[in-house]
């Protein structure tokens, strides 16, 4: 039996796509909207070294795993899952982690698409001129008002997804594939342009003290927790998606060697954003880093609004902003895609019509819990809120724990090695010890004193 198979996806062209592919898919709103803030409330530094930790002791070996198995089936996460289980004599109980992710995916795919609306809005709202000198309660209204409003959250979403879909209808080759090989140079620009205006404009050296002097007195366990999450989140573990990306990975390139990369370009455009975000923060009097959520959204108008050049830049922000999610959200897309092309063996246009109109509706949860659904609370959770808990801290960490078990102790030795080939032993080493103990025992920590802590505390 041959442990090496063919898709009917097609594949990347270059292990340098796979690269931009994954690196697109893990540089998204979690690394500039989200790690800026989350470092801000925790205190930094000591946070940000937890961090970089976690992705290097949990995220980079499960991520590894995710590949593996992708690469191994050649299919969607669901049917590469299945492909793993048989060739292993596995109980087929273990299929559920494919299961998992598919839904996972298009959960997240349907809030994800609302936030990245926001951005989108924000690029022209920018641009307009009206946020020129404009003050922390005045940007604080804007941002309210744009969440009130249901048609103009809904007309965003919408735009957002239509460019998903006009991306994964090309296939792997030629929607994909192009579209990461072109968006993520512009990405890489753009940021190098916003950290020289940041070095230039803002305070720089604050937000360098601020992200790197090491106070473990800041740190609580609390901290640490969120920084594994965010780990989690940030390289697109636990759903499936860089499994389905590493179906189309050519079969020679090294899977450790490349996955270090993908998340060194992760964590690094994390800091830089983080570093962008904190100078113009720290330059700007009256704006403080724990701001939380609204950091970006109601701060950094505030901020543009009062520097020279600042509304071009601001809107050059927004703009880098709707890239990364723009190329994160192609790869909640394709997973699901790809197994709907499978399971109904019908063609890419009709699966992502039916996939993306699935998460546009589910996604109206979400943009209504902002307006007229806002007093509508299950267990204190609104839609949005409901979903973003339930997804990220829940369904990631279960099945990343599934796939470490999986990979750890139920896989068979022989896909291990064909797939892990050119790896020396040492690493190789290194990796199972870390798959097999490290990685699940940290994983059951995170969501037993996560879930404890959101529930009993
Ligand atoms: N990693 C992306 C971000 O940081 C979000 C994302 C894309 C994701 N695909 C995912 C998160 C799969 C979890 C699972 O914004």
């Amino acid at each position: 039996m041959g442990l090496q198979q063919k898709g009917m996806h097609g594949a990347w062209a270059s292990r340098w796509t796979f690269i931009m592919a994954a690196t697109g898919s893990a540089v998204g709103l979690g690394n500039m909207w989200k790690f800026p803030y989350v470092a801000g409330s925790n205190g930094g530094g000591a946070f940000v070294l937890v961090y970089l930790g976690c992705i290097l002791l949990i995220g980079v070996p499960v991520m590894m795993a995710e590949v593996l198995i992708g690469r191994h089936g050649r299919q969607s996460p669901i049917n590469s899952m299945r492909e793993a289980v048989t060739d292993s004599g596995a109980n087929t109980k273990w299929q559920i982690v494919g299961w998992l992710g598919v839904l996972a995916g298009m959960l997240i795919l349907s809030f994800y698409s609302v936030i990245a609306g926001w951005a989108l809005d924000y690029i022209f709202l920018i641009s307009s001129g009206d946020l020129q000198g404009i003050n922390g309660a005045a940007a604080s209204a804007k941002f309210s008002e744009l969440l009130s409003d249901p048609s103009r959250l809904i007309m965003w979403q919408s735009v957002f997804m239509v460019l998903c879909v006009a991306v994964v209808v090309g296939g792997v080759k030629k929607g994909l594939g192009i579209a990461v090989e072109t968006l993520m140079p512009l990405l890489f620009v753009m940021l190098l342009l916003l950290l020289v205006f940041s070095i230039l404009k803002g305070n720089f050296s604050a937000a360098v003290n601020f992200l790197f002097s090491f106070d473990l007195d800041a740190l609580t366990w609390r901290g640490v927790l969120e920084a594994m999450g965010q780990a989690f989140f940030t390289l697109s573990i636990g759903m499936g998606a860089i499994m389905a990306y590493g179906a189309y990975m050519p079969q020679d390139a090294n899977i450790g060697k490349t996955i270090l990369i993908v998340a060194l370009f992760d964590s690094s455009v994390a800091i830089i954003s983080g570093l962008i975000i904190f100078s113009i923060v720290f330059a700007t009097p009256g704006i403080e880093p724990t701001e939380g959520p609204g950091l970006m959204f109601i701060s950094l108008p505030v901020a543009f609004g009062s520097m020279p050049g600042g509304l071009l830049i601001g809107a050059i922000f927004f703009v880098l902003v709707s890239i990364a999610a723009w190329s994160s959200a192609i790869s909640l897309l394709e997973p699901c895609v790809a197994w709907l092309m499978e399971a109904k063996n019908i063609g890419r246009a009709r699966a992502n019509i039916v996939i993306a109109g699935t998460a546009w509706v589910l996604g109206l949860g979400s943009v209504f819990s902002f307006n007229i659904w806002a007093d509508y609370k299950v267990a204190g959770f609104n839609v949005f809120d409901f979903l973003d808990f339930l997804t990220a801290n829940i369904m990631l960490p279960i099945s990343g724990l599934l796939i470490t078990l999986f990979v750890g102790y139920v896989l068979r030795k022989d896909v291990i090695n064909v797939e892990m080939e050119g790896t020396s032993p040492q690493l190789l080493a290194l990796w199972q010890m870390t798959i097999k103990y490290i990685a699940p025992s940290a994983i059951a920590v995170v969501f037993i004193m996560g879930v404890y802590d959101k529930f009993f505390v």
